[in-house]
């Protein structure tokens, strides 16, 4: 696995590197995990089958399945990834976790989030990013909005969780909303020369 110093899609405190096999278990534990299957959406347990086979329909194809790691290193803070490319909602659906309630609220999210969008609006030709995520998550909206989200709108009794029908909220950022943002860029941290 690459240790980069001088990565490619990066923020102010993280750096995104693609997701590897190595991976795959750290993956399988988190998304074990009852706060992160809550919030990020994994319904029902995973087992080693079920992690494989995500990782194989992420690894290929248009899909951006990235580790957000801390700079200078390759430790699984958590995921970030682009998919659902040109659906019925267009441009990209957004998906994230940060693992451990410790490395949550230091403003990780928010930073793998800009570099991101760096990505998707810098190097790939979309014109708008999306997700949903549950009207009470509140830590995401913060995230997300500080990231210069806006929320479009509710879906109502979207997800089923611990028996109760429970809104959604969905968010999106276009590319003009991007343009508009007057903070550095990934780009803007790497060494060209
Ligand atoms: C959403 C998530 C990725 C954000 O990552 P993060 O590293 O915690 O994000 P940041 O630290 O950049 O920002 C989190 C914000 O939520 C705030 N926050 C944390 N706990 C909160 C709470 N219980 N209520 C309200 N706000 C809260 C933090 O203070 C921070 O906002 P601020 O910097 O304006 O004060 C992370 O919380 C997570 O993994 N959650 C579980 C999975 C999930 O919800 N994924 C998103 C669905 S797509």
């Amino acid at each position: 696995m690459a240790d980069s110093h001088n990565p490619i899609v990066r923020g102010a405190k993280v750096w995104l590197r693609r997701f590897e096999k190595d991976d795959i278990a750290e993956y399988k534990r988190a998304v074990n995990d009852a706060y992160i299957a809550h919030w990020a959406g994994y319904v029902y347990p995973q087992n080693d089958v079920m992690a494989e086979s995500f990782f194989e329909r992420r690894a290929s194809g248009d899909e951006y399945f990235f580790v957000i790691s801390p700079l200078g290193g390759t430790d699984f803070l958590g995921t970030i990834w682009l998919w659902n490319i040109g659906g019925r909602l267009g441009g990209a659906e957004l998906s994230m976790f940060i693992v451990e309630a410790e490395n949550r609220g230091k403003g990780f999210g928010t930073d793998a989030i800009n570099a991101m969008l760096d990505f998707a609006f810098g190097n790939l030709e979309h014109h708008r990013v999306w997700l949903t995520t549950l009207a009470s998550n509140e830590p995401a909206h913060r995230a997300f909005e500080r990231a210069g989200f806006t929320k479009e709108g509710v879906v109502r009794g979207h997800y089923l969780r611990h028996g109760e029908r429970c809104d959604s909220v969905q968010m999106s950022i276009l590319r003009p909303d991007w343009q508009a943002l007057e903070r550095s860029r990934s780009w803007d941290y790497t060494q060209l020369t």
